[in-house]
């Protein structure tokens, strides 16, 4: 991985983070293999969409759009009220994992990328 770029311009920018989000969701929505954590959110999910890409965009290395509308984003405390075990945590990253590998970018940012999800949301559970 190139030290000069953020994980943000490898991707591409607002436009193809966006793009990822909105894959990611589209496919918990309509796949059966989602269907637990699909339940948890609300029926639209145009806010989980704006939110998930605001966070992105910061832990990224880009613009800190999720910290400056809604402070320290204290992730694992915003997750307890979910029941999050291995199901869950598996449910959110193969939803992920397909979308990074249906998007266009390069094979090592999806690789470090599903490293990298992989810590978070394991990072996330919260029941046995
Ligand atoms: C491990 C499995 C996970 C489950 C089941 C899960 C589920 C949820 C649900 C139900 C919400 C509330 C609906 C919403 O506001 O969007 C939420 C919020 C959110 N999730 Fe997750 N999530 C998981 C992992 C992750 C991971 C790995 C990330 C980051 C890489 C993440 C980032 C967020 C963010 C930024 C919010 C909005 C928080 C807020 O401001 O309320 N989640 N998640």
């Amino acid at each position: 991985m190139n030290e000069l770029n953020s994980l943000y311009d490898l991707i591409g920018g607002e436009t193809n983070l966006r793009a990822l989000v909105n894959r990611f969701y589209d496919i918990m929505d309509v796949s059966p293999e989602a269907k637990g954590i699909r339940a948890f959110h609300a029926k639209s999910l145009n806010q989980s969409r704006e939110k998930l890409f605001m966070f992105l965009s910061g832990w990224s290395g880009g613009p800190a759009l999720y910290v400056e509308k809604y402070g320290h984003p204290r992730l694992r405390q915003r997750h307890v009220s979910f029941s999050i075990g291995e199901v869950e945590r598996d449910q959110w990253l193969w939803c992920m994992n397909k979308a990074l590998d249906e998007s266009e970018l390069l094979s090592t940012v999806k690789d470090h990328l599903k490293t990298r999800f992989a810590e978070v949301a394991d990072f996330m559970r919260n029941k046995e």
